[in-house]
């Protein structure tokens, strides 16, 4: 009876070791086996490549494999987005409450570039610009001499989720 006892004990510890030694594997490859949804430009549609190490927080692995933005109605990421849209002059052209100044209203229901009434379109659209005068906000691609400028994923989607708060469409319809 011993005997089955120790050796109970030791398939289990054998159990053990394998999953974990799987479950880092799996978490290693999670970086770049993400499936991500094709993103596209803006300006012509052709595929926008972004690293994948970049979609590094839920919300964020989230939209890059579904498209839609968990964001959207959160009050803490409405303010945090509130704030990106200041610090990166959104605000100065496109109006404090998204509603149009200089540039477009970005508040719907109705877009210049129709894809913007999704949360897909739209990050697409901040994140690489326009032909029109919007530029690209994309990190890296502001000034292309400081690699660390401009949003990340998570910011995008923030700023979003503030857009969208002065809207009356969601982007996830
Ligand atoms: C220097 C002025 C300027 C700044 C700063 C700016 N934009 Fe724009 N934005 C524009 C202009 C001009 C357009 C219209 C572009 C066109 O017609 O192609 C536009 C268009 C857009 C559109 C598409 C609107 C539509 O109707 O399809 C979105 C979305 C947008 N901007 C978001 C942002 C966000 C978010 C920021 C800040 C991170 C930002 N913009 C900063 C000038 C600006």
């Amino acid at each position: 009876m011993k005997n089955y006892v120790l050796l109970g004990a030791m398939l289990a510890l054998v159990a053990c070791g394998q999953s974990s030694g799987d479950k880092a594997a799996s978490a290693g490859a999670a970086a770049s086996d993400i499936k991500m949804i094709d993103l596209v430009t803006t300006q012509d549609g052709s595929p926008l490549k972004i690293d994948a190490a970049l979609f590094d927080t839920p919300a964020a692995k989230e939209f890059i494999t579904t498209g839609k933005n968990p964001y959207i109605g959160n009050e803490e990421a409405i303010k945090g987005g509130k704030k990106v849209f200041n610090l990166y002059s959104c605000v100065a052209c496109h109006g404090g409450h998204a509603e149009g100044a200089v540039a477009p209203g970005l508040i719907g229901p109705s877009f210049k570039y129709a894809k913007n009434a999704t949360n897909k379109g739209m990050f697409e659209t901040i994140w690489h610009g326009t032909n029109g005068g919007m530029g690209a906000k994309g990190l890296g691609l502001m000034q292309p001499d400081t690699p660390t400028e401009g949003l990340r994923p998570d910011d995008v989607l923030k700023v979003q989720a503030f857009i969208r708060s002065n809207s009356t469409i969601t982007g996830n319809e």
